[in-house]
């Protein structure tokens, strides 16, 4: 898999550009949990004062998970989406009642929770207990399909599926986690989205298929719902 080749120049280029952030700092099971479910609407730099305030006032899962309604809804004003809230709430009795008031450490039993797709229990799993499960993210896919100059529909499950096994296969078993956020990191910040992505400064323009033809801009392709 010619993709494979992306591992090095990647991990090497995370090492030297990854921003600091509160939860990567200090990557403890419960405070990746809640910063993922906040960057799945939300900027990172607009996270970090939600996320540090919802830490204080509620530092585990069994304050989560005994939290008075409108002290939730409070912490989560001008986050937006309040189901993610409330599933973040459902989730934390479920680990309270199930599992000692921990996260499962196990991609299975994570994808169950309320509120966890395949994409936040592969964050999770990989970032917090060093499973080697890939994260597949709208940027990840972003980034997949201009290395490879894919045309495919990334709105079709299968497309999603086909690329989360695509990185199983690449995936380093020793950094996963560390893969993970290169990847995400790498489409936050270079091979963004909306206007030029920054290819000169791309760590893979070498081996991108998309720069090659002059196509990265173009790409991904999205069908509308
Ligand atoms: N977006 C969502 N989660 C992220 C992470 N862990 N690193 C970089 N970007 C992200």
């Amino acid at each position: 898999d010619s993709l494979a080749a992306i591992v090095e120049p990647l991990l090497e280029w995370y090492g030297r550009n990854a921003r600091s952030l509160p939860w990567r700092e200090e990557p403890a099971p419960y405070r990746v949990w809640v910063s993922e479910i906040m960057l799945q609407q939300t900027r990172a730099e607009a996270v970090k004062p939600y996320f540090a305030r919802f830490l204080t006032e509620l530092p585990d899962v069994p304050a989560l998970a005994s939290a008075p309604e409108q002290q939730l809804m409070k912490l989560w004003e001008g986050l937006g989406y309040y189901s993610r809230a409330r599933n973040l709430q459902k989730a934390a009795r479920v680990m309270v009642e199930q599992y000692g008031g921990t996260l499962p450490a196990d991609y299975d039993a994570l994808l169950k929770l309320p509120g966890i797709g395949p994409y936040t229990a592969g964050a999770v799993a990989s970032i917090a207990y060093g499973i080697p499960v890939p994260a597949v993210d709208g940027n990840v896919l972003r980034v997949v399909m201009r290395l490879t100059a894919g045309w495919e529909d990334i709105a079709d499950p299968a497309v999603k599926r086909a690329v989360e096994r695509r990185m199983a296969e690449i995936l380093p078993k020793d950094r996963p986690g560390d893969f993970n956020q290169a990847m995400m990191e790498l489409g936050a910040t270079v091979c963004a989205p909306g206007g030029e992505p920054k290819c000169l400064v791309c760590p893979l323009n070498a081996l991108c298929e998309g720069y090659r033809q002059g196509i990265a801009r173009e790409l991904p392709v999205k069908a509308k719902k």
